[in-house]
């Protein structure tokens, strides 16, 4: 059975993950705006995944025995200054899930609740593939600069991203 305090943390992260998700579809649609198709669809992709995320920890509630309460997202941002700007805000964003993952983490650790210390290693593995493949979206835009054909070249490359759904539980 779910601790009470574990439930709320969890119910927490489910309303972070499904914030991620709307974010990353934000973005998608200011790349869709910017007639950049590639970032678009890797974007669009990322927004599925997180959906994925928040559809595990709703799994892990219900089978301890818990109860998923739903909560309100929050409005997420609808323009960057440029693609750099955006990936960057991602970067950002990612690193604040990896640090609420880690508190998480922190919680089970201090009340023995090694299940949920179990489940949760999954996603700070996650976490860091997470981080590495926005930082390397960084550093392919930071090297192509601002010129149009760079630009392009991302773009296709990004475009190549295709949605794989985590392995089933
Ligand atoms: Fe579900 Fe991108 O963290």
């Amino acid at each position: 059975m779910l601790s009470e305090s574990m439930e709320t943390a969890i119910n927490g992260q489910i309303n972070k993950e499904i914030f991620s998700s709307y974010l990353y579809m934000a973005m998608g649609m200011y790349f869709e705006a910017e007639d950049l198709s590639g970032a678009a669809s890797w974007m669009r992709t990322q927004a599925l995944e997180e959906m994925t995320h928040a559809e595990k920890f709703m799994n892990f509630v219900n089978e301890r025995g818990g109860r998923v309460t739903l909560q309100a997202i929050a409005k997420p941002a609808f323009a960057w200054d440029s693609p750099h700007a955006a990936f960057t805000a991602a970067l950002e964003h990612e690193r604040f899930i990896s640090a609420s993952i880690n508190d998480l983490v922190a919680s089970a650790r201090k009340d023995n609740d090694y299940m949920s210390d179990n489940f949760l290693q999954w996603f700070v593995g996650e976490q860091v593939e997470e981080e590495a493949s926005v930082s390397e979206v960084i550093r392919m835009f930071k090297l192509a600069g601002t010129s149009g054909g760079g630009l392009l070249m991302i773009d296709r490359e990004l475009g190549s991203r295709v949605f794989t759904p985590p392995a089933a539980e």
